[in-house]
């Protein structure tokens, strides 16, 4: 395995590695959904819940350009010691497709942690909102939430010091497209984590948007009008939403949050070259302090935004 800074150039993201790494295992999770398995202890201990890392085939150039994709998991090597990450993805395209051939021993190259990761989930109650393989950046988020994992023991900058006030409930909403897209509900239950579901065709949960379970959610926790919330409900500034996946969900529950009056986070998955600060080809839209706008490179200065920083496009 080689190691070397990932940025040819200064003050782009300077403690990202570029690393040839081994695939240790392949797994299906759901349809068109797998779970890779990418030896790297440095990786393992530096990484957050909602970085990224790119990735692409170490001995061909096509695809050139890597992809993004989240971190999922950590895992440690059978003697307890950090073994490496975990990433999920979607069959999509060239390179989504190219990766469900690799074999454990295989090679790939891999540069991160890239992104700046969620904030440490310093609430009482905690909503995880997931569109799709949006879900991907969620069990790291509530493994650290739970204490169940440390993450970033090695970050840069530093990872900080746990939630004053970790979340004593966290609820999981989640919509797919059908059941059969559904991955890694194992996992969700084995964390005592309340999931709801929706797909689009009803074949598990309920029928229709994720927006319908966020929407139940905030009117129990965090009601309009002066209606009391449920009794268990702590004062709605302990409230926090994270959220990823398509942006027409993401705006739409983000608009919902902003009603109710509930911090929420998005995580963007906007196209990506470099993932290094480089190539400026993947900037979002976000409000500047004097009211006006300006672009943000998602990949250095997010992916993860506070929703109501955010410029969302017109007639999402
Ligand atoms: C920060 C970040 C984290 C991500 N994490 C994950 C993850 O954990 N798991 C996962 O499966 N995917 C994730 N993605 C999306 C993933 O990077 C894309 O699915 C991947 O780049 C597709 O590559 P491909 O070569 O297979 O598809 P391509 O051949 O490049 O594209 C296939 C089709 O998908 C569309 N497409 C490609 N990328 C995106 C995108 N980001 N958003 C919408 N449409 C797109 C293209 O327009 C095209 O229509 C993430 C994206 C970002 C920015
Ligand atoms: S992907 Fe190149 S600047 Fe963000």
């Amino acid at each position: 395995m080689s190691v070397a800074p990932a940025s040819p150039l200064p003050g782009l993201v300077p403690c990202a590695l570029q690393q040839r790494v081994t695939v240790v295992a392949q797994e299906r999770l759901a349809r068109d959904t797998f779970r890779l398995r990418l030896h790297s202890p440095e990786l393992a201990t530096r990484m957050v819940p909602g970085q990224f890392v790119m990735i692409r085939p170490s001995r061909s150039t096509d695809p050139l350009l890597g992809r993004p994709f989240a971190l999922y998991q950590v895992y440690s090597d059978p003697h307890g010691h950090p073994g490496g990450i975990d990433v999920v993805y979607l069959v999509v395209g060239k390179m989504t497709s190219l990766m469900s051939t690799w074999q454990p021993g295989d090679e790939v190259e891999v540069w991160g942690p890239l992104g700046n990761g969620f904030p440490v989930a310093d609430c009482d109650r905690l909503l995880l909102v997931a569109g799709g393989i949006g879900n991907t950046p969620f069990p790291a988020v509530a493994r650290e939430a739970l204490g169940v994992t440390t993450y970033g023991v090695r970050a840069e900058p530093p990872r900080g010091r746990a939630a004053s006030l970790a979340p004593s409930h966290i609820t999981f909403c989640y919509g797919a497209r059908s059941a059969e897209y559904l991955a890694g509900l194992d996992e969700w239950a084995s964390l005592g984590v309340s999931v709801q579901v929706a797909t689009d065709d009803g074949s598990a949960g309920e029928r229709g948007f994720v927006t319908q379970p966020v929407a139940r959610w905030l009117a129990q926790h965090a009601p309009l009008d002066g209606a009391s919330a449920a009794p268990s409900s702590p004062p709605r500034e302990r409230l926090r939403i994270y959220c990823c996946g398509p942006e027409r969900m993401m705006q739409a529950v983000a608009r919902l949050a902003e009603q109710h009056g509930v911090a929420c986070w998005v995580s963007l998955e906007t196209p990506m070259a470099c993932g290094i600060g480089a190539c400026f080809s993947c900037v979002a839209p976000v409000k500047t302090p004097d009211g006006d706008w300006d672009y943000r490179r998602t990949c250095v200065e997010g992916p993860i935004f506070p929703a109501q920083e955010l410029v969302w496009e017109p007639g999402h």
